[in-house]
């Protein structure tokens, strides 16, 4: 069979891409339903774009690649889709839009651009074999336990990153870009849970404060949350997309608590309070329990000089942590690198050097930060291609 365009992988970036690669084109997914991580995403809301996304929420080894796609494809052009498609939709925090119902409108509507623009989509359908032929391309598939043959002009790496692998994450696309000599950077796991040894925050699971996470690279004010294994929430999957193995990470504990001026106007008006007491005021009293077991936090307020109770406030504001790992892709919401940007023109996303081979969304050397800013570059790099196409 004869397509002009074959879309490899049916998630957020190929639905994009073929609602927008004109006719002829088949999207292909071994998957039994497309949009799988579209479904689960935002807690089955969908943060499907970030009213504040610019080029500086994406991390890649070529910073200005990203920005030609995002410019042509904007965060309001894919609201204006999903207000077309009159999916209710609400600002949750920092920009971050969410579906007011269900994760699931959103698969729907990219279905049913699909089908405005008569792409075909074969489910439970894998690569066996690929070539290059003189003008374009040979698949061999297996299509429902069945081989199938299909010759296509343009072929589009859009399989995604390697988060995941129960939900059907493989590096395909990158065992592609290697078959067709394309340089691939580095791939880790990113938006990911930072672990420590020896079950050191277990007895902390679960208490969640605001923080300052920071490193020599990057600085995140979010939420930070105790877990059996180690550190989550907000603030660390955003460091983790900066952070190598063995390196420190700094925790503000206190960063918008003027805190020194507290505990002294307290040592005024009660001083007979026990300084632990005072802080379990200001934190989460399993953390208070928990600092005190390396901190000075025994005594009275009236006992405390300023000197010590400016030495807490230090520590607190620069609590200094080594995580000894990650928990890798079975957690990561994103794979950090991939198809090297430097093979892949900016406007297109086609190879540079294998005329109608192109590759979009996380396959790519681009990923975003959490909240709303993958599935931006999903669309806009979809719509690059697919309007190149
Ligand atoms: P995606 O992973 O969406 O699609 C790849 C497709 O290729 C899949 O359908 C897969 O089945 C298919 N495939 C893979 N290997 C294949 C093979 N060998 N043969 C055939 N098909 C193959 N981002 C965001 O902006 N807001 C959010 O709320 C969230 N939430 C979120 C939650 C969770 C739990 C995860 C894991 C991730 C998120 N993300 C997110 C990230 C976001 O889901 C991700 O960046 C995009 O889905 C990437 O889109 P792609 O189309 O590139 O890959």
């Amino acid at each position: 069979m004869e397509f002009q365009t074959v879309i490899l992988g049916a998630g957020a970036a190929g639905l994009m891409c073929a609602a927008h690669a004109g006719p002829g084109v088949l999207l292909v997914d071994h998957a039994r339903a497309p949009g799988e991580k579209i479904r689960i995403s935002g807690g089955g809301r969908c943060n499907f774009t970030n009213m504040h996304a610019t080029p500086e929420n994406f991390l890649s080894q070529n910073p200005h690649f990203a920005k030609s796609a995002l410019a042509r494809y904007t965060q309001w052009d894919f609201i204006d889709l999903v207000d077309r498609h009159a999916i209710a939709w609400h600002e949750k925090t920092l920009g971050q839009l969410f579906c007011d119902g269900s994760a699931k409108q959103i698969v729907a509507m990219l279905l049913a651009e699909l089908d405005r623009a008569g792409a075909g989509l074969w489910l439970n359908t894998s690569l066996r074999e690929l070539r290059k032929t003189d003008d374009g391309f040979a698949l061999d598939l297996d299509r429902d336990g069945a081989r199938c043959r299909v010759s296509c002009r343009n072929l589009v790496l859009a399989t995604g990153g390697k988060s995941i692998p129960k939900m059907g994450a493989t590096g395909l696309a990158y065992d592609i870009a290697r078959q067709f000599d394309l340089p691939l950077t580095e791939t880790r796991p990113a938006l990911v849970p930072l672990t420590f040894d020896n079950a050191r925050f277990a007895a902390l699971a679960g208490v969640a404060l605001p923080a300052r996470l920071s490193n020599a690279r990057t600085s995140f004010d979010e939420a930070l949350l105790f877990t059996h294994r180690g550190l989550s929430g907000p603030a660390i999957l955003q460091l983790s997309s900066y952070w190598r193995e063995g390196e420190e990470i700094r925790a503000n504990l206190i960063p918008d608590l003027p805190l020194m001026d507290l505990l002294r106007a307290q040592r005024q008006s009660a001083g007979r309070r026990q300084l632990g007491t005072e802080l379990a005021r200001h934190l989460p009293a399993r953390l208070v329990d928990h600092l005190a077991t390396f901190l000075p936090l025994t005594g009275r307020l009236a006992d405390q000089s300023d000197t010590a109770l400016a030495a807490l406030v230090d520590a607190l504001a620069d609590w200094v942590l080594t995580p000894s790992g990650s928990e890798g892709y079975r957690t990561a919401e994103v794979t950090l690198g991939g198809i090297d940007t430097s093979a892949l023109s900016s406007r297109s996303m086609q190879a540079r050097s294998v005329p109608g081979l192109y590759a979009i969304g996380e396959a790519v050397d681009v990923t975003g930060w959490l909240g709303g800013f993958n599935f931006q570059w999903a669309w806009s790099s979809g719509h690059a291609a697919g309007t190149a196409i």
